[in-house]
């Protein structure tokens, strides 16, 4: 036999909750048609993120039961240290409550005004907390990653000779760091080549700067390294894994993706200063070093999901069930980012509403549609999580318009699958009926998260 099938079975069930069509058009308006505000209890399939979403295996809850809640020394924090060094070789490991608190702490100390951050393409998260540190984040994604209709093996990479530019034109000395988001998540959950990463490195070697990874997703880019480049067929994930945060002086990671916890996070690094000042800012933001935010149990359940997330029969059928959707939606016709990432699907809203113009957030629009045909959430990548406003008001778009359909880890089985894709397939048969949204309320920073809109 040749399907390749979810490595585990299912021990507990959690039910969906089904609504009708009227119901979900109620639900919508009441929402401001924000799909982040909907109540988790009125979707049926939740597609909104992959993060914090995973189910856990019984050797995770298990663990859990292990868990050791001293305040200082955990025994938890020891098994938490030791998996992250296995992973990512790094000599210090700090544990935070989730991803944009590594970021908070090391973008307040490195970033400030007058520095950049350059990357592939910064997270949303990752560009308002460097922002927000009064420095400028600049996405330098290659050329290819841009294109969502045409296939490539590494369109995560970043563009290095715009990088090599950007550092002389700046000044070394204003280049925070370079910071490489494996897989690219707002490009398409697209890897990233250790030919890149390593000629990345080179780079800010040459020049002094410092190198980081936002890691979230360092499994999966592994995995498509291993299927993709040459020379890496035969190698393990984890040995992978350490040559590629080998070329690195640190790493943030957010451990509700690719450590199938429901919360958690870490900051990873050589440097024993800047480790120092970061431990400095973790206790009174976070707390004690060997917690950092976060209970004794959920070490626990890292150390056990990162054991769990480099081996090789969880990742073959991770992406082998994102290629399942990509099929169906090639063979039906429908625009989409190729080939599909390792974590999610990425619908190209463009192409797929031509009629609604980008000032109408054609992303959102099709979003929303999907929840209304189906039940399904998804999230807008495009100018409503990253369109800025010119001086005269005018909207500056976002490089791409998406719909990004994430996939949680271990949670949906193949038929859920199958009826999300006929969803998708639905709406594509009607979508010149679809419509365009306006603002009609926006907070100043990551205004997508509670934004309300109303169809125009
Ligand atoms: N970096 C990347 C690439 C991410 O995808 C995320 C989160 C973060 C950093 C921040 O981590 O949520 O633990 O604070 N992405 C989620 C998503 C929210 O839906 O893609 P966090």
């Amino acid at each position: 036999a040749t399907t390749i099938i979810e490595p585990f079975r299912i021990k507990s069930v959690e039910p969906l909750r089904f609504t009708s069509r009227e119901q979900r058009i109620k639900i919508l308006e009441e929402a401001f048609y924000n799909p982040f505000l909907v109540r988790a209890d009125d979707v049926l399939i939740d597609l909104l993120t992959d993060s914090g979403t995973s189910a856990m295996s019984s050797r995770q809850w298990a663990a859990m039961m292990e868990g050791d809640e001293s305040y200082a020394g955990s025994k938890s924090f020891y098994r938490f240290e030791t998996a992250v060094q296995k992973i990512t070789g790094m000599k210090n490991i700090i544990p935070t409550h989730q991803g944009r608190a590594s970021e908070k702490i090391l973008f307040t100390i490195t970033g400030g005004k007058g520095k950049y951050f350059l990357s592939n393409t910064l997270f949303d998260t990752t560009r308002a907390n460097i922002e927000f540190s009064g420095a400028t984040g600049i996405d330098l994604l290659t050329e290819a990653g841009l294109q969502p209709s045409v296939p490539a093996p590494f369109k995560g990479n970043i563009d290095l000779e715009a990088m090599e530019k950007i550092i002389l034109e700046k000044g070394a000395e204003n280049i925070a760091m370079v910071i490489i988001t494996i897989t690219n998540n707002s490009g398409g959950g697209q890897p990233v080549s250790m030919e890149n990463i390593r000629a990345a490195s080179r780079i800010c070697k040459k020049y002094g700067v410092a190198f980081f990874i936002d890691a979230c997703r360092f499994a999966e880019n592994c995995y498509f390294i291993k299927q993709r480049e040459e020379g890496y067929a035969q190698k393990t994930i984890l040995e992978i894994a350490n040559e590629l945060f080998s070329c690195a002086d640190g790493c943030t990671m957010s451990a509700k993706k690719d450590a199938f916890a429901n919360i958690g996070g870490f900051l990873a690094l050589n440097d024993a200063a800047l480790t120092q000042e970061c431990r400095n800012l973790l206790v009174i933001t976070e707390g004690f070093p060997t917690y950092g935010g976060l209970a004794g149990r959920d070490l626990e359940a890292i150390a056990v999901g990162l054991e769990e997330i480099v081996q090789e029969d969880y990742l073959k059928y991770r992406i082998r069930s994102m290629e399942y959707i990509g099929e169906k939606l090639e063979a039906a016709g429908i625009p989409f980012v190729k080939p599909v990432g390792g974590h999610a699907v990425y619908l190209d809203a463009k192409a797929f509403l031509p009629h609604v113009p980008v000032h109408q957030y054609p992303g959102l629009a099709l979003s929303n549609e999907l929840y209304i045909e189906g039940g399904i959430r998804s999230v807008e990548i495009g100018s409503l999580m990253f369109g800025k406003y010119a001086e005269d008001g005018a909207l500056i778009p976002a490089p791409m318009e998406l719909v990004r359909l994430a996939i949680p880890r271990r949670v949906y089985t193949q038929s859920h699958i199958d009826y999300v894709a006929e969803v998708i397939i639905e709406v594509f048969n009607k979508r010149a009926s679809v419509k365009g949204y306006e603002i009609a309320y926006e907070a100043p920073l990551l205004r997508h998260f509670t934004a309300r809109l109303r169809p125009v």
